[in-house]
């Protein structure tokens, strides 16, 4: 039910085909791929050529493949999803108020192949979704404002998540909801109560030498979560 989804942002850039290749044998579910555009957010960082050179080494040894899990913040977006989609992205997650036409936009990722997913930022209400869920099939909550990695998680998330949750429960739809920023082993599990089932983390596993370990231990924080849940069921 739980995903780790460790974004390469903090990965050495030098040598990124041997940090994914090390991070999903550590036990990475997917790969978190974040693309800044420099215009809305202010930082600038890979491209769609990048992700198709990577796409290889999301293979696992067992033949299976980590998902591609591409966290567009770029403005305008519908042109670059398509880019992304033919180099070999499984998920593509925009934000709302970088394109002019939501539902649109959702249309194009999907009409190209991929998972969509909406990203709101930490002042961004919901409302959007109610309007769209029908096309969603991720949600990402960011708990750092977009741009950077290694800031600290923004508490007010937590009650976005658990909104969320409620919508995704009250849509019946089968849709997953990943938080995005300062998620560390010390507060995943909080994350996880709110209702979130999909964790994004950089610096967290990419700031440490042995990232089996992080993920070991944020799967451990994870599995205490599932057994505190059938306690109070
Ligand atoms: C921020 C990015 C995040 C970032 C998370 O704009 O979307 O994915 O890499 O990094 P940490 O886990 O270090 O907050
Ligand atoms: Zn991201």
């Amino acid at each position: 039910m739980f995903r780790i989804a460790p974004s390469i942002l903090s990965a050495d850039f030098a040598r990124l085909g041997d940090e994914v290749r090390h991070v999903i044998a550590a036990g990475a579910d997917w790969i978190h791929f974040d693309v800044m555009d420099n215009h809305y957010v202010p930082n600038l960082t890979i491209g769609h050529g990048v992700a198709q050179a990577l796409k290889p080494h999301l293979k696992r040894a067992d033949g299976s493949a980590a998902l591609l899990d591409v966290h567009l913040m770029v403005e305008p977006v519908d042109a670059l999803a398509e880019r992304f989609a033919e180099a070999g992205a499984d998920l593509i997650s925009f934000h709302p108020d970088a394109t002019r036409h939501v539902d649109r936009t959702l249309q194009v990722i999907r009409a190209a192949g991929c998972q969509a997913g909406l990203a709101f930022n930490p002042a961004e209400p919901l409302d959007v979704l109610e309007w769209v869920i029908d096309k969603v099939d991720l949600v990402l909550i960011m708990s750092v404002n977009p741009g950077f990695g290694g800031q600290s998680f923004i508490d007010s998330a937590l009650r976005k998540v658990e909104r969320a949750r409620a919508l995704i429960e009250r849509s019946g739809r089968d849709i997953r909801l990943e938080v995005d920023g300062g998620i560390k082993v010390d507060n995943i599990r909080r994350v996880a109560d709110a209702g979130a089932d999909t964790f994004v983390a950089g610096s967290a596993i990419f700031g440490r030498p042995d990232y089996a370990a992080v993920i070991r231990a944020m799967r451990e924080q994870l599995g205490s979560t599932q057994a505190q849940r059938v306690l109070v069921a």
